[in-house]
């Protein structure tokens, strides 16, 4: 398995990571492997743009895609799902899964959550999912009439016997993780290469980790995150931070060094994508926090010298690094 994780407060672009990862390599599956409709995946699929939630990236490319036993599921957002793939011409039939122990979000989940504000979650129903899950008052999508088409024994599926090459998707991000993010302004899964293994899956079934950050950082919920000054409203404007799943406006900082470096670090990263650098190219503005400080650099090229840097001082080759300044690649 190949995992692809966010290292900070998602929305970092890991749709953009599995399209292109399923480009490149020939993956038998495509696994989400935690969150529920909370997530909100913008991909650019010839040349139109699809925001899928619960549905791996997988199924643009004809590939099995499981949403796993890590996940919550939530069968009216997974029908309207489907028919929104259908009607945009990607073929679903006989191509996605729901692994038959992953639990249920239901109405009165989403009810609960609905107009929650302390955390300010998406409202999804995520949180209260989980919770009954953990207090085992919770439903199994095996036992969803409507879901039974769509069952799958992960157990079977990964020890048939056959060759597997996997690509783990994950959903929310390292800042958002139950265990290690800023709690209580985190969401209810495990957000890590540990959450991808979660789901049936062996420690040493993996191979590459794919860490997914944004060259400034986004955070939307209730927290206060934002610094004063103009510039970080500047990077909002011009990266268009507004939450594919709640059209929240989403707060900016400059990247947080240590973030990055317990991320790498904790989920085993071998790859690493930032994304958006086109976005800092037009503000016109370079720098990073490091040890509390902000760090100001005259120009882009002098700011990737010293990410590129510190990434090899933790085991990521500058051949493993990409800056991407594009929606639709790496
Ligand atoms: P919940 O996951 O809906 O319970 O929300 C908990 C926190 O995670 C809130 O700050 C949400 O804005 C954030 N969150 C959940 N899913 C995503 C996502 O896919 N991208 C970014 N933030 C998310
Ligand atoms: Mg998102």
């Amino acid at each position: 398995m190949d995992v692809i994780v966010d290292l900070q407060y998602g929305d970092c672009g890991k749709g953009k990571v599995a399209h292109y990862l399923s480009h490149k390599n020939s993956y038998t599956h495509v696994l989400r492997y935690n969150g529920g409709c909370n997530a909100g995946h913008t991909i650019f699929h010839n040349g139109k743009k699809f925001v899928t939630h619960h549905i791996p990236a997988g199924v643009f490319f004809g590939v099995k895609s499981i949403i796993g036993s890590g996940c919550v599921v939530d069968p009216e957002q997974f029908f309207r799902e489907i028919k929104m793939l259908e009607e945009g011409g990607v073929s679903t039939t006989g191509k996605i899964f729901i692994a038959k122990n992953a639990h249920v979000i239901t109405q009165a989940h989403k009810d609960e959550d609905h107009n929650e504000k302390k955390v300010g979650t998406t409202g999804r129903g995520n949180g209260p999912a989980y919770r009954d899950k953990y207090g085992r008052t919770g439903v199994r999508a095996e036992n969803v009439p409507e879901l039974k088409p769509y069952l799958i024994d992960l157990y079977d599926e990964w020890f048939s016997g056959k060759d597997l090459n996997i690509l783990g998707e994950g959903a929310q991000g390292f800042g958002l993780d139950i265990d290690w993010g800023d709690y209580p302004f985190v969401t209810s899964s495990h957000c890590t290469t540990a959450g991808a293994l979660l789901n049936g899956l062996p420690a040493q079934s993996v191979h590459d980790v794919w860490g997914v950050a944004k060259i400034y950082e986004t955070y939307v919920g209730s927290k206060e995150f934002q610094p004063k000054g103009d510039v970080f409203n500047r990077i909002g404007d011009i990266g268009e931070e507004f939450g594919s799943t709640t059209g929240r406006r989403r707060q900016t900082n400059w990247m947080n060094m240590q973030t990055l470096e317990r991320a790498i670090r904790i989920n085993g990263v071998t790859h690493v994508v930032f994304s958006k650098t086109d976005v800092l190219r037009a503000v016109g503005s370079w720098a990073v926090i490091d040890k509390d400080k902000v760090v100001e650099f005259k120009s882009e090229k002098a700011m990737q010298d010293f990410v590129l840097e510190r990434l090899a001082t933790m085991g990521v080759s500058k051949e493993h690094v990409f800056f991407s300044d594009s929606k639709e690649t790496i």
